[in-house]
């Protein structure tokens, strides 16, 4: 059995060996510049991970697993052009290096390698692969459009932000998991209980990606502080400081959230203040605490004896406390 980083180290030097000999270069130099810039890789430590539950021979399904990092850049590089971004990993966004179109076209050509390094998984299990990654890919569609949808609304709901989350993060970290499980044969019991242990794992990891887009070290973060207040994102913190907020704090959240033209500084550093006030960063982490306990509870159902899910549950513990 491997560790998590072991299962890093492996993928990453696959990942980095791909070679995009195709032309002409201006599509394909974005998306090696994308995966150059590293990232956690989460996705396909998960799957190594779940398949490694099962059997040592991970290296029979390394092609799937550089599929689901090749398409979570994907996402990226289209992400970052809708939440006009500018900085990723630490550095330039896509669109920002070289144009809008350049992000549209080499995502879709991303798309397009996922899908056919993922038909390389081998072949027993493929049809039931290539199902869950088509429905999983749609899904994140549906979460990025409802994630746009809310911008302009003022009424969305904890739950609909739950719903939203679920669709454009969770259901990946969850399809990671149950791919892997599904290419080891593991039961369907298994394969079912890992993709809800990634559901609920995945739901904790966006609220702490919104909470570090708040209060991260953007050095260490990688990505720009208050994005997603300067694009009014309907993230739980703003969906908890409208509840909680006093009529005066509701005025000013208000304020901020239809002042169209004013300085992006005092807009993140007002917004922020207000959260501050209602005690929002508590609040958030006290729902991702419970979405990690839901997490280890489905671990627990897992049909493998307890010494072999160690990684999987430090590797959480881990993300949990993340701050990139
Ligand atoms: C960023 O994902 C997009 C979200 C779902 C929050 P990661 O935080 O996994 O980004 P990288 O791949 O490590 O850069
Ligand atoms: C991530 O949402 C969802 C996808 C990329 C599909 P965010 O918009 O919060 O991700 P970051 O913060 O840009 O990485
Ligand atoms: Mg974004
Ligand atoms: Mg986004
Ligand atoms: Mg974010």
């Amino acid at each position: 059995m491997f560790t998590a980083s072991q299962l890093l180290d492996k993928i990453n030097n696959y990942i980095s060996e791909i070679q995009f000999t195709r032309e002409p270069k201006g599509l394909y130099e974005p998306i090696e510049y994308i995966l150059s810039l590293g990232g956690k890789r989460i996705r396909p430590v998960l799957m190594l991970m779940a398949y490694n539950l099962y059997r040592e021979d991970v290296a029979s399904i390394y092609d799937p697993a550089a599929a689901i990092e090749v398409y979570h850049n994907h996402t990226l590089l289209h992400d970052d052009l809708m939440d006009r971004s500018d900085m990723r990993r630490g550095k330039p966004t896509v669109h920002k290096v070289w144009n809008d179109n350049t992000a549209i076209l080499s995502g879709d050509a991303m798309l397009i390698l996922a899908f056919r390094l993922m038909t390389a998984a081998p072949s027993e299990h493929l049809k039931e692969v290539m199902e869950l990654f088509g429905l999983t890919t749609l899904e994140i569609c549906e979460g990025q459009q409802l994630d746009m949808e809310f911008e302009s609304r003022d009424n969305v709901t904890e739950d609909e932000y739950i719903e939203m989350i679920r669709l454009k993060t969770a259901v990946l970290l969850a399809g990671s998991l149950k791919i892997g499980a599904i290419l080891a044969g593991a039961t369907a019991e298994d394969a079912e209980n890992l993709y809800n242990f990634g559901m609920q794992i995945g739901v904790a990891f966006q609220l702490q990606d919104d909470l570090l887009d708040v209060y991260g070290d953007p050095e260490v973060f990688g990505k720009k502080i208050g994005g997603d207040i300067l694009c009014n994102k309907k993230t739980y913190m703003l969906i908890k400081a409208l509840n909680r907020a006093d009529e005066k704090q509701r005025e000013e959240l208000d304020r901020w959230l239809n002042a169209d033209d004013c300085q992006p500084a005092e807009k993140i550093e007002a917004v922020t203040g207000l959260y501050n006030q209602l005690n929002i960063r508590n609040v958030c982490e006290n729902k991702m605490r419970e979405y990690y306990t839901s997490a280890m509870e489905s671990l627990a159902a897992v049909a493998v004896a307890e010494e072999r899910k160690k990684e999987l549950k430090n590797l959480v513990k881990l993300l949990m406390y993340r701050e990139m």
